[in-house]
Protein backbone atom coordinates (compact mmCIF):
# COMPACT_ATOMS: atom_id res chain seq x y z
CA UNK A 1 0.00 0.00 0.00
CA UNK A 2 2.75 2.65 0.78
CA UNK A 3 4.47 1.72 -1.92
CA UNK A 4 1.58 2.81 -4.09
CA UNK A 5 1.43 6.05 -2.44
CA UNK A 6 4.66 6.68 -2.40
CA UNK A 7 4.22 5.97 -6.52
CA UNK A 8 1.36 8.65 -6.63
CA UNK A 9 3.65 10.90 -4.69
CA UNK A 10 6.16 10.82 -7.30
CA UNK A 11 4.22 10.93 -9.60
CA UNK A 12 2.96 13.84 -8.60
CA UNK A 13 5.67 15.57 -7.71
CA UNK A 14 7.48 15.08 -11.42
CA UNK A 15 3.82 16.74 -12.87
CA UNK A 16 4.50 19.59 -10.82
CA UNK A 17 7.88 20.18 -11.41
CA UNK A 18 7.57 19.52 -15.03
CA UNK A 19 5.21 21.67 -15.25
CA UNK A 20 6.99 24.38 -13.76
CA UNK A 21 9.78 23.92 -16.02
CA UNK A 22 7.37 23.24 -19.12
CA UNK A 23 5.79 26.89 -17.59
CA UNK A 24 9.58 28.60 -17.96
CA UNK A 25 10.10 27.18 -21.28
CA UNK A 26 6.71 28.61 -22.76
CA UNK A 27 6.67 31.49 -20.97
CA UNK A 28 6.61 34.80 -23.50
CA UNK A 29 8.36 38.15 -22.26
CA UNK A 30 6.11 40.69 -22.06
CA UNK A 31 5.27 42.77 -24.64
CA UNK A 32 2.99 45.57 -26.17
CA UNK A 33 2.57 45.64 -30.06
CA UNK A 34 5.34 47.97 -31.79
CA UNK A 35 3.52 52.09 -31.65
CA UNK A 36 2.49 52.67 -35.56
CA UNK A 37 4.96 55.72 -36.19
CA UNK A 38 6.53 57.31 -39.14
CA UNK A 39 9.83 59.23 -37.99
CA UNK A 40 10.19 62.34 -40.03
CA UNK A 41 13.95 61.92 -40.75
CA UNK A 42 14.58 66.57 -40.18
CA UNK A 43 18.03 67.67 -39.98
CA UNK A 44 17.30 68.49 -36.75
CA UNK A 45 16.39 65.28 -35.39
CA UNK A 46 18.86 63.16 -37.25
CA UNK A 47 22.02 65.21 -35.94
CA UNK A 48 20.43 65.07 -32.43
CA UNK A 49 19.98 61.03 -33.33
CA UNK A 50 24.18 60.61 -33.62
CA UNK A 51 24.51 62.89 -30.77
CA UNK A 52 22.60 60.46 -28.61
CA UNK A 53 23.63 57.02 -30.37
CA UNK A 54 27.43 58.16 -30.71
CA UNK A 55 28.47 60.11 -27.49
CA UNK A 56 25.38 60.36 -25.15
CA UNK A 57 24.52 56.41 -24.89
CA UNK A 58 27.80 55.39 -26.70
CA UNK A 59 25.29 53.05 -28.20
CA UNK A 60 28.50 52.32 -30.81
CA UNK A 61 30.51 50.89 -27.76
CA UNK A 62 28.57 47.80 -28.36
CA UNK A 63 27.36 47.68 -31.83
CA UNK A 64 30.28 48.45 -33.63
CA UNK A 65 33.82 46.90 -34.25
CA UNK A 66 36.62 48.54 -32.56
CA UNK A 67 40.41 49.22 -32.28
CA UNK A 68 40.90 47.84 -28.79
CA UNK A 69 44.84 48.84 -29.24
CA UNK A 70 44.04 52.30 -29.31
CA UNK A 71 43.13 54.50 -26.06
CA UNK A 72 39.52 53.94 -25.30
CA UNK A 73 38.73 51.71 -28.10
CA UNK A 74 37.64 53.94 -30.99
CA UNK A 75 35.31 52.71 -33.26
CA UNK A 76 37.14 51.17 -36.67
CA UNK A 77 36.66 52.93 -40.32
CA UNK A 78 33.16 51.31 -41.51
CA UNK A 79 32.42 49.12 -37.84
CA UNK A 80 29.54 51.72 -37.30
CA UNK A 81 26.56 49.82 -36.18
CA UNK A 82 27.62 46.65 -37.95
CA UNK A 83 27.21 44.01 -34.48
CA UNK A 84 29.88 41.80 -33.44
CA UNK A 85 30.05 38.17 -30.88
CA UNK A 86 31.50 39.30 -27.63
CA UNK A 87 34.52 37.48 -27.02
CA UNK A 88 34.86 34.93 -23.83
CA UNK A 89 37.42 36.54 -22.03
CA UNK A 90 33.92 38.97 -20.48
CA UNK A 91 32.84 35.86 -19.33
CA UNK A 92 28.75 36.64 -20.01
CA UNK A 93 26.43 33.75 -20.18
CA UNK A 94 26.33 32.24 -23.52
CA UNK A 95 27.54 33.50 -26.78
CA UNK A 96 26.39 36.72 -26.91
CA UNK A 97 26.10 39.08 -29.98
CA UNK A 98 25.33 42.93 -30.56
CA UNK A 99 23.20 43.00 -33.68
CA UNK A 100 23.65 44.77 -36.64
CA UNK A 101 21.93 48.23 -36.66
CA UNK A 102 22.79 49.48 -39.92
CA UNK A 103 20.18 49.80 -42.65
CA UNK A 104 20.73 46.69 -44.25
CA UNK A 105 18.07 44.56 -45.34
CA UNK A 106 19.12 41.22 -45.03
CA UNK A 107 21.19 41.65 -41.62
CA UNK A 108 20.63 44.82 -40.45
CA UNK A 109 17.65 46.42 -39.48
CA UNK A 110 16.57 47.19 -42.98
CA UNK A 111 13.46 45.66 -42.75
CA UNK A 112 12.14 46.84 -39.22
CA UNK A 113 9.63 49.25 -38.66
CA UNK A 114 10.45 52.41 -36.54
CA UNK A 115 7.62 51.23 -34.15
CA UNK A 116 9.72 47.73 -33.78
CA UNK A 117 13.27 48.96 -33.14
CA UNK A 118 11.98 51.90 -30.92
CA UNK A 119 10.38 48.91 -29.00
CA UNK A 120 13.02 47.09 -29.01
CA UNK A 121 15.40 49.84 -27.13
CA UNK A 122 12.86 50.40 -24.65
CA UNK A 123 11.05 47.21 -24.21
CA UNK A 124 13.32 44.87 -25.06
CA UNK A 125 11.60 42.31 -27.53
CA UNK A 126 12.67 42.04 -31.11
CA UNK A 127 11.01 41.59 -34.29
CA UNK A 128 9.92 38.42 -33.36
CA UNK A 129 9.25 38.88 -30.02
CA UNK A 130 11.74 37.32 -28.28
CA UNK A 131 13.10 38.81 -25.30
CA UNK A 132 17.05 40.25 -25.68
CA UNK A 133 19.49 39.60 -23.59
CA UNK A 134 18.84 42.51 -20.75
CA UNK A 135 23.19 42.67 -21.10
CA UNK A 136 21.59 45.84 -23.54
CA UNK A 137 20.37 48.30 -21.01
CA UNK A 138 17.00 48.38 -22.48
CA UNK A 139 15.48 48.26 -18.65
CA UNK A 140 17.33 51.58 -18.04
CA UNK A 141 16.34 52.97 -21.35
CA UNK A 142 12.96 52.53 -20.98
CA UNK A 143 12.67 55.80 -19.54
CA UNK A 144 14.44 57.65 -22.23
CA UNK A 145 11.99 59.99 -24.02
CA UNK A 146 9.98 59.61 -27.01
CA UNK A 147 11.77 62.58 -28.95
CA UNK A 148 15.43 61.08 -28.19
CA UNK A 149 14.04 57.09 -29.30
CA UNK A 150 12.92 58.62 -32.08
CA UNK A 151 16.03 60.27 -32.47
CA UNK A 152 18.02 57.50 -32.57
CA UNK A 153 15.54 55.79 -35.11
CA UNK A 154 16.27 58.55 -37.70
CA UNK A 155 19.92 58.35 -37.10
CA UNK A 156 20.24 54.79 -37.72
CA UNK A 157 17.90 55.24 -40.72
CA UNK A 158 20.89 57.45 -42.20
CA UNK A 159 23.59 55.64 -41.57
CA UNK A 160 25.70 53.20 -44.07
CA UNK A 161 24.08 50.09 -44.49
CA UNK A 162 26.69 47.19 -43.78
CA UNK A 163 26.00 43.61 -44.74
CA UNK A 164 27.44 41.36 -41.93
CA UNK A 165 25.85 38.39 -41.05
CA UNK A 166 26.39 37.70 -37.54
CA UNK A 167 25.07 33.92 -35.23
CA UNK A 168 22.72 34.85 -32.95
CA UNK A 169 22.56 35.10 -29.45
CA UNK A 170 22.44 31.85 -27.64
CA UNK A 171 22.23 32.24 -23.69
CA UNK A 172 22.94 29.74 -21.34
CA UNK A 173 19.85 27.94 -19.79
CA UNK A 174 19.32 29.10 -16.44
CA UNK A 175 19.45 32.96 -17.70
CA UNK A 176 17.71 31.99 -21.06
CA UNK A 177 14.75 31.37 -18.70
CA UNK A 178 15.59 34.16 -16.53
CA UNK A 179 15.97 36.81 -18.69
CA UNK A 180 12.28 35.85 -20.88
CA UNK A 181 10.87 38.50 -17.21
CA UNK A 182 12.85 41.29 -17.94
CA UNK A 183 11.15 42.98 -21.17
CA UNK A 184 8.38 45.37 -19.73
CA UNK A 185 5.72 47.34 -22.55
CA UNK A 186 6.45 51.55 -22.18
CA UNK A 187 2.90 52.79 -20.86
CA UNK A 188 2.07 56.12 -22.66
CA UNK A 189 4.20 59.11 -23.59
CA UNK A 190 7.52 59.11 -22.22
CA UNK A 191 9.20 62.74 -21.83
CA UNK A 192 12.36 64.15 -20.33
CA UNK A 193 12.62 66.54 -17.73
CA UNK A 194 13.31 70.12 -18.77
CA UNK A 195 16.85 70.59 -19.21
CA UNK A 196 16.62 73.91 -17.31
CA UNK A 197 16.09 71.55 -13.79
CA UNK A 198 20.00 70.71 -14.48
CA UNK A 199 19.20 68.24 -10.93
CA UNK A 200 16.15 66.59 -12.68
CA UNK A 201 17.56 66.37 -16.18
CA UNK A 202 21.21 64.67 -14.86
CA UNK A 203 19.20 61.82 -12.82
CA UNK A 204 17.85 61.38 -16.34
CA UNK A 205 21.17 61.36 -18.08
CA UNK A 206 22.73 59.08 -15.78
CA UNK A 207 20.08 56.69 -14.97
CA UNK A 208 18.98 56.45 -18.42
CA UNK A 209 22.61 55.92 -19.73
CA UNK A 210 22.96 53.80 -17.42
CA UNK A 211 26.57 54.61 -15.53
CA UNK A 212 25.44 53.01 -12.80
CA UNK A 213 25.60 49.43 -15.17
CA UNK A 214 29.71 49.98 -15.48
CA UNK A 215 30.19 51.49 -12.21
CA UNK A 216 28.76 49.69 -10.16
CA UNK A 217 29.66 46.02 -8.43
CA UNK A 218 27.67 42.92 -9.77
CA UNK A 219 26.89 39.68 -8.23
CA UNK A 220 25.35 37.03 -10.22
CA UNK A 221 24.64 39.58 -12.78
CA UNK A 222 22.86 42.17 -10.77
CA UNK A 223 23.84 44.91 -8.57
CA UNK A 224 25.51 45.14 -5.10
CA UNK A 225 23.03 46.39 -3.15
CA UNK A 226 24.53 49.68 -1.56
CA UNK A 227 26.90 49.79 -3.79
CA UNK A 228 25.33 52.04 -6.17
CA UNK A 229 28.24 54.40 -8.59
CA UNK A 230 30.74 53.01 -6.12
CA UNK A 231 32.95 51.30 -8.69
CA UNK A 232 34.84 48.41 -8.59
CA UNK A 233 32.85 46.49 -11.62
CA UNK A 234 35.69 44.38 -13.32
CA UNK A 235 35.74 44.79 -17.70
CA UNK A 236 38.28 42.60 -18.83
CA UNK A 237 39.25 42.10 -22.76
CA UNK A 238 41.78 39.92 -23.78
CA UNK A 239 44.04 43.64 -24.72
CA UNK A 240 43.85 44.56 -20.77
CA UNK A 241 41.63 44.45 -17.61
CA UNK A 242 40.26 48.22 -15.61
CA UNK A 243 37.95 48.77 -12.95
CA UNK A 244 35.00 51.16 -12.95
CA UNK A 245 35.98 54.40 -10.30
CA UNK A 246 34.24 55.33 -7.53
CA UNK A 247 31.88 58.16 -9.03
CA UNK A 248 29.92 58.95 -5.52
CA UNK A 249 30.42 62.08 -3.76
CA UNK A 250 32.54 60.27 -1.61
CA UNK A 251 35.26 62.92 -0.21
CA UNK A 252 38.23 60.72 -0.32
CA UNK A 253 37.69 57.39 -2.06
CA UNK A 254 34.75 58.78 -4.81
CA UNK A 255 35.03 62.28 -6.37
CA UNK A 256 33.62 64.22 -3.35
CA UNK A 257 36.70 66.64 -3.71
CA UNK A 258 35.79 67.52 -7.62
CA UNK A 259 34.61 71.19 -8.81
CA UNK A 260 31.96 71.07 -11.07
CA UNK A 261 34.86 73.03 -13.51
CA UNK A 262 37.30 70.21 -12.82
CA UNK A 263 34.22 67.49 -13.53
CA UNK A 264 33.81 68.93 -16.96
CA UNK A 265 37.73 69.57 -17.48
CA UNK A 266 38.18 65.89 -17.14
CA UNK A 267 36.25 64.80 -19.89
CA UNK A 268 37.25 67.68 -22.25
CA UNK A 269 40.60 66.52 -21.54
CA UNK A 270 40.01 63.59 -24.76
CA UNK A 271 38.60 66.33 -26.77
CA UNK A 272 41.98 66.02 -29.28
CA UNK A 273 41.72 62.40 -29.39
CA UNK A 274 38.55 61.95 -30.04
CA UNK A 275 38.91 64.47 -33.22
CA UNK A 276 42.14 63.64 -33.97
CA UNK A 277 42.28 59.84 -33.09
CA UNK A 278 43.85 58.21 -30.46
CA UNK A 279 46.84 56.99 -29.70
CA UNK A 280 47.75 53.30 -29.30
CA UNK A 281 48.32 52.00 -25.57
CA UNK A 282 49.78 49.46 -23.36
CA UNK A 283 47.97 47.26 -21.15
CA UNK A 284 48.43 49.47 -18.37
CA UNK A 285 46.40 52.12 -19.98
CA UNK A 286 43.68 50.06 -21.17
CA UNK A 287 40.06 51.60 -20.48
CA UNK A 288 36.64 51.14 -21.42
CA UNK A 289 35.28 54.08 -19.97
CA UNK A 290 33.61 56.00 -23.27
CA UNK A 291 36.10 58.82 -22.90
CA UNK A 292 35.97 59.44 -26.65
CA UNK A 293 32.05 59.59 -27.02
CA UNK A 294 32.06 61.50 -23.51
CA UNK A 295 34.73 63.98 -24.53
CA UNK A 296 32.28 66.02 -26.82
CA UNK A 297 29.14 65.75 -24.32
CA UNK A 298 27.47 69.18 -24.12
CA UNK A 299 28.17 71.26 -21.30
CA UNK A 300 25.26 71.22 -20.63
CA UNK A 301 24.82 67.49 -20.28
CA UNK A 302 27.88 67.05 -18.10
CA UNK A 303 26.99 70.04 -15.90
CA UNK A 304 23.52 67.87 -15.51
CA UNK A 305 25.33 64.63 -14.18
CA UNK A 306 27.33 66.19 -12.13
CA UNK A 307 24.82 68.23 -10.08
CA UNK A 308 22.96 64.77 -9.92
CA UNK A 309 26.25 62.80 -8.57
CA UNK A 310 26.81 65.22 -5.99
CA UNK A 311 23.05 64.33 -4.28
CA UNK A 312 23.70 60.27 -4.53
CA UNK A 313 24.90 58.07 -1.39
CA UNK A 314 28.25 58.64 -0.68
CA UNK A 315 29.96 54.86 -0.28
CA UNK A 316 33.66 54.63 1.22
CA UNK A 317 35.25 52.33 -1.28
CA UNK A 318 38.69 52.54 -2.61
CA UNK A 319 39.14 51.40 -6.37
CA UNK A 320 42.31 50.50 -8.03
CA UNK A 321 41.23 51.49 -11.40
CA UNK A 322 44.29 50.12 -13.34
CA UNK A 323 45.35 47.19 -11.35
CA UNK A 324 48.46 46.73 -14.38
CA UNK A 325 49.65 49.94 -13.40
CA UNK A 326 51.37 49.05 -9.87
CA UNK A 327 52.31 45.80 -10.99
CA UNK A 328 54.56 47.28 -14.03
CA UNK A 329 56.23 49.63 -11.28
CA UNK A 330 57.37 46.77 -8.88
C1 LIG B 1 26.26 47.04 -23.12
C2 LIG B 1 26.15 46.79 -24.54
C3 LIG B 1 25.03 47.45 -25.33
C4 LIG B 1 24.71 48.79 -25.39
C5 LIG B 1 25.34 49.94 -24.62
C6 LIG B 1 23.65 48.89 -26.36
N1 LIG B 1 23.32 47.66 -26.86
FE1 LIG B 1 21.83 47.26 -28.21
N2 LIG B 1 22.19 45.26 -28.02
C7 LIG B 1 23.23 44.72 -27.30
C8 LIG B 1 23.18 43.28 -27.44
C9 LIG B 1 24.14 42.28 -26.83
C10 LIG B 1 22.06 43.00 -28.27
C11 LIG B 1 21.57 41.62 -28.69
C12 LIG B 1 20.75 41.01 -27.58
C13 LIG B 1 20.23 39.64 -27.91
O1 LIG B 1 20.48 39.15 -29.02
O2 LIG B 1 19.53 39.05 -27.07
C14 LIG B 1 21.47 44.27 -28.60
C15 LIG B 1 20.33 44.42 -29.39
C16 LIG B 1 19.83 45.63 -29.85
C17 LIG B 1 18.71 45.78 -30.75
C18 LIG B 1 17.89 44.64 -31.35
C19 LIG B 1 18.35 44.37 -32.75
C20 LIG B 1 18.06 42.99 -33.26
O3 LIG B 1 18.37 42.75 -34.44
O4 LIG B 1 17.58 42.13 -32.52
C21 LIG B 1 18.57 47.13 -30.99
C22 LIG B 1 17.55 47.80 -31.91
C23 LIG B 1 19.59 47.80 -30.22
N3 LIG B 1 20.33 46.87 -29.53
C24 LIG B 1 19.78 49.17 -30.21
C25 LIG B 1 20.63 49.84 -29.31
C26 LIG B 1 20.67 51.28 -29.15
C27 LIG B 1 19.89 52.27 -29.98
C28 LIG B 1 21.56 51.54 -28.14
C29 LIG B 1 21.90 52.87 -27.50
C30 LIG B 1 20.77 53.70 -27.09
C31 LIG B 1 22.09 50.24 -27.70
N4 LIG B 1 21.51 49.25 -28.44
C32 LIG B 1 23.05 50.10 -26.71
C33 LIG B 1 24.16 45.39 -26.53
C34 LIG B 1 24.14 46.75 -26.26
C1 LIG C 1 31.54 50.81 -20.39
C2 LIG C 1 31.70 51.08 -18.98
C3 LIG C 1 31.50 52.50 -18.45
C4 LIG C 1 30.43 53.33 -18.64
C5 LIG C 1 29.18 53.09 -19.47
C6 LIG C 1 30.69 54.52 -17.84
N1 LIG C 1 31.91 54.40 -17.23
FE1 LIG C 1 32.84 55.88 -16.15
N2 LIG C 1 34.50 54.70 -15.95
C7 LIG C 1 34.59 53.38 -16.36
C8 LIG C 1 35.89 52.86 -15.97
C9 LIG C 1 36.39 51.44 -16.26
C10 LIG C 1 36.57 53.90 -15.31
C11 LIG C 1 37.99 53.84 -14.67
C12 LIG C 1 39.06 53.87 -15.69
C13 LIG C 1 39.28 55.21 -16.32
O1 LIG C 1 39.28 56.24 -15.58
O2 LIG C 1 39.48 55.26 -17.54
C14 LIG C 1 35.68 55.05 -15.32
C15 LIG C 1 35.99 56.31 -14.83
C16 LIG C 1 35.10 57.38 -14.70
C17 LIG C 1 35.41 58.66 -14.12
C18 LIG C 1 36.78 59.09 -13.58
C19 LIG C 1 36.80 58.91 -12.10
C20 LIG C 1 38.16 59.13 -11.50
O3 LIG C 1 38.26 58.98 -10.28
O4 LIG C 1 39.11 59.45 -12.25
C21 LIG C 1 34.27 59.40 -14.15
C22 LIG C 1 34.08 60.82 -13.61
C23 LIG C 1 33.23 58.59 -14.76
N3 LIG C 1 33.78 57.37 -15.11
C24 LIG C 1 31.92 58.98 -14.95
C25 LIG C 1 30.98 58.25 -15.68
C26 LIG C 1 29.63 58.73 -15.95
C27 LIG C 1 29.03 60.01 -15.45
C28 LIG C 1 29.03 57.76 -16.75
C29 LIG C 1 27.66 57.77 -17.37
C30 LIG C 1 27.32 58.96 -18.14
C31 LIG C 1 30.03 56.71 -16.96
N4 LIG C 1 31.18 57.04 -16.28
C32 LIG C 1 29.81 55.57 -17.73
C33 LIG C 1 33.64 52.68 -17.09
C34 LIG C 1 32.44 53.18 -17.55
Amino acid sequence: MWKRVLLLAMCALILAVGGGVAYLFARKPAMAPPRDVKVALTPERVERGRYLFSNLYECTGCHSERDFSKFAAPVKPDGLGKGFVFPDQMRLPGRIVSANLTPDPETGLGKWTDGEIIRAIREGVDRDGKALFAFMPYTAYRSMSDDDVEAIVAYLRTIPAIHNPLPSTQLALPVELLNRGEPKPVAGPVTAPPRSDALAYGRYLVTTVDCAGCHTMKKNGTNVEGMDLAGGFELSLPEGTVFSANITPDMETGIGSWTEDGFVARFRQYRDFAQNGAPSISRESFTLMPWLAYAELEEEDLRAMYRYLRTVKPVRHKVNTHPARQISQH
